[in-house]
């Protein structure tokens, strides 16, 4: 299962997400053709790869407060805040960088707080160390009884999620480029 059916019902993404050709005279002169899988139009608050990869993880939470991790840019971190607004269940976002707590919200931070996202910010040393069992520890005495996702999403339930990008651009593309961060999207891709 790659999108759990009672979250599709809520959520309504539009999955399969379009796959729409580009023409560029630079590639049709060699016979290439050039597709954008436009996963950017799968939901307007979990665009991109973010409802792929959260989709098992919000069901997997099932309802309990959701904590993640994030730089101050993070798309993850809003997409998840915005789930939770949606879906009706707490998130914390520990953010990189301590000194980012006495400063103004920038426009990401602001939208992950007007969701309902509480944000903890931490030092550098720390956000290095967020897997590990001490930093985990900390957190969990912090927040009680979260469900935890790694930076960026990348866990198993994501790269699952991720399979379904690979079954809809089967035999549709001889190549596929994607875009890699954590590498949790390629992973699924991938398999
Ligand atoms: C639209 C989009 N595609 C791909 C990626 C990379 O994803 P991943 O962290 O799974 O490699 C990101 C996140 O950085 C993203 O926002």
């Amino acid at each position: 299962m790659n999108s759990p059916p009672r979250l599709d019902a809520l959520l309504r993404p539009r999955v399969p997400s379009p796959l729409r050709e580009v023409h560029d005279e630079r590639f049709a002169r060699h016979g290439v053709g050039l597709f954008l899988k436009r996963d950017d139009l799968i939901h307007p608050d979990l665009p991109g790869n973010k409802w792929r990869k959260l989709a098992l993880n919000l069901e997997a939470a099932a309802g309990r407060t959701l904590l993640t991790f994030g730089g101050a840019y993070s798309n993850h971190l809003r997409a998840t805040a915005a789930a939770g607004r949606l879906l009706g269940f707490p998130t914390v976002g520990v953010v990189r960088g301590d000194e980012l707590a006495h400063r103004p919200l920038n426009p990401s931070l602001a939208r992950c707080a007007a969701d309902g996202m509480r944000l903890h910010f931490v030092d550098r040393t720390t956000y290095r160390a967020k897997a590990s069992p001490e930093v985990l520890e900390g957190l969990l005495s912090l927040f009680g009884d979260v469900e935890v996702i790694p930076e960026g999403g990348s866990n198993a339930l994501a790269a699952q999620g991720c399979t379904a990008l690979g079954r809809e651009l089967a035999g549709a593309c001889d190549v596929a480029a994607v875009a890699c961060g954590t590498g949790g999207t390629l992973a699924g891709l991938a398999a």
